[in-house]
């Protein structure tokens, strides 16, 4: 009896998660919010391109589970700040910098990154589509000091001309 008291605890527990996954997996793709996280040779070589020195503040706009924002305070040395929309990204990266010890150089903030403000920023790194790309333009026009470095992985920031190109790590990077 027990045995099976168990078991049916086990496949209601499953049946739970695999409902929770499928929710989460919707609602990322309804906010056009999907996650497909940098490689690390590329975030490695996006803050490379973008010569960030321990004095840069850097901001990730959509910072998944905030791998570009920890290496960017690991191993630059940069103070960072990861504006993820999605809850359990937010958290899951909350954890990695508390597990590092890294929280007095990270911040993660959940938070959508159009409604933040971002001109602390000297570093702005994205990895979003071509049409996020458009309104993210328009926003890091009005909201960054001139200077500012913005590398943007994958997609161009298209009527801005990048001062230097990886293409074989598709990255771009601007100044502002
Ligand atoms: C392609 S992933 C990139 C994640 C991370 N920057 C990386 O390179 O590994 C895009 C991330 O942006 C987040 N995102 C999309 N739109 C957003 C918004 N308006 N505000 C905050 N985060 C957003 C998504 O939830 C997702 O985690």
């Amino acid at each position: 009896m027990a045995n099976i008291l168990l078991f049916y605890g086990f496949v209601l527990t499953l049946e739970i998660l695999v409902i929770l996954l499928v929710v989460w997996i919707a609602w990322s793709a309804a906010v056009g919010a999907p996650w497909v996280p940098t490689p690390r040779k590329n975030v490695r070589r996006m803050l490379e391109l973008a010569e960030v020195r321990s004095d840069d503040v850097v901001f990730d706009l959509g910072s998944g589970d905030g791998r570009i924002i920890i290496m960017a305070a690991e191993e630059f040395g940069a103070k960072c700040v990861g504006l993820e929309v999605d809850p359990f990204r937010a958290l899951w990266s909350w954890v990695k910098i508390r597990r590092r010890h890294l929280q007095h150089s990270v911040r993660v903030i959940r938070e959508n990154f159009f409604r933040a403000d971002v001109g602390s920023a000297t570093v702005v790194t994205i990895y979003q589509g071509h049409e996020v790309n458009k309104k993210i333009r328009d926003k890091l026009s009005r909201d960054l000091r001139p200077g500012t470095r913005v590398v943007s992985y994958r997609f161009l920031l298209q009527g801005w001309t990048p001062v230097k190109t990886d293409e074989e790590s598709s990255l771009f990077l601007y100044e502002v």
